[in-house]
């Protein structure tokens, strides 16, 4: 006998900025500035995803965005469990299309994907029911990462349109760079990538930002974001910058390189008297932690929204209230 039953819709992912339009990056944004609200209560659960399930699949390392989506989901009362990939059936060579299978032999709802890989989350994606979040792809997309950082600066600053971001340094390596410039073109406000020509990748321009190896370039922005140099992505032998301490000095983000009124972002984790002078990350202008709390209401923003906005395109305030 055929199947009468109508096809379930495609479900829907956050695999990369580029899937998105301005619209889902404002009602994401609505979001988690309504739930930021929750956190300032004394009882912080809400009940909005109980009985649904998110797996954290993490192949990489990570503090910030593991705890964030296993708090988000706890948040939001979902059940959640996390799997690294060291100490699971990985280390005895099962592949990630059979671990993504496995898991979803018990029907996540949402599978959260960091992978050194470029491409892991969509291979999880066309495996699984799910729906898959992107949590870091090797060096190409880091999505929640650039929505947590504009909410960060919206929060900060009153604006994102108009408002520009000079991102400083190891840009090449950067999955955060990508994401950030596109979400900036995406909502209007100015990228500009700054660092040495070695770690300035050809073409990034084409996602929507200027390019300066000249360090005095940050001086006109309103933001200056710092990124991590990536040693685990750089081939051993190969050598980006004569060393890190001349690195520090041409590229370092020191007191005397932020002017009054700048604020410093950096995704975290810092390399102190590396990229950032411990005087910055330990001062007024650094908006580090903020980044962190971020991170907690945009991941629990995100679930919300790919759990449920599809299917009651509900505005969450309602919900809140
Ligand atoms: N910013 C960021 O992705 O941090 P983690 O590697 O700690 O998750």
């Amino acid at each position: 006998m055929s199947d009468l039953r109508p096809p379930a819709p495609p479900r829907r992912h956050l695999l990369s900025i580029r899937g998105l339009e301005r619209d889902d990056v404002e009602r994401v944004l609505e979001t988690a500035r309504a739930l930021a609200g929750s956190l300032d209560r004394e009882v912080k659960k809400l009940p909005t995803l109980r009985g649904r399930t998110v797996v954290n699949l993490f192949y990489e390392s990570s503090t910030r965005t593991l705890t964030s989506f296993e708090l988000a989901a706890k948040r939001l009362s979902a059940d959640t469990m996390s799997v690294r990939s060291a100490g699971s059936s990985v280390d005895k060579g099962e592949s990630l299309k059979d671990t993504a299978l496995t898991l979803s032999a018990y029907d996540p709802d949402v599978i959260v994907v960091r992978h050194p890989s470029i491409g892991a989350p969509e291979l999880v994606a066309r495996n699984t029911a799910a729906h898959v979040v992107n949590a870091g792809d090797g060096k190409h997309q880091h999505p929640t990462q650039a929505l947590l950082d504009l909410h960060t600066m919206r929060e900060a600053l009153g604006r994102l349109e108009g408002l520009h971001v000079a991102i400083v340094g190891d840009v090449r390596h950067s999955r955060v760079a990508r994401s950030l410039v596109q979400a900036l073109d995406l909502v209007g406000a100015r990228a500009l990538v700054v660092g040495p020509p070695t770690l300035l990748p050809r073409g990034i321009e084409a996602l929507g930002c200027a390019v300066s190896t000249d360090i005095r370039a940050i001086a006109d922005a309103d933001v200056v974001y710092v990124l991590r140099m990536q040693a685990e992505r750089m081939g051993s032998g190969e050598a980006y910058v004569p060393s890190l301490r001349e690195y520090a000095s041409s590229y370092g983000i020191g007191p005397e390189r932020v002017r009054r009124g700048q604020v410093v972002m950096h995704p975290g984790p810092m390399n102190r008297g590396v990229e950032i002078d411990p005087r910055v990350a330990d001062s007024g202008a650094a908006l580090v932690t903020d980044q962190v709390r971020a991170g907690l209401v945009v991941r629990m923003a995100v679930l919300y929204d790919l759990l449920t906005v599809a299917a009651v395109r509900e505005p969450v305030h309602a919900e809140l209230a």
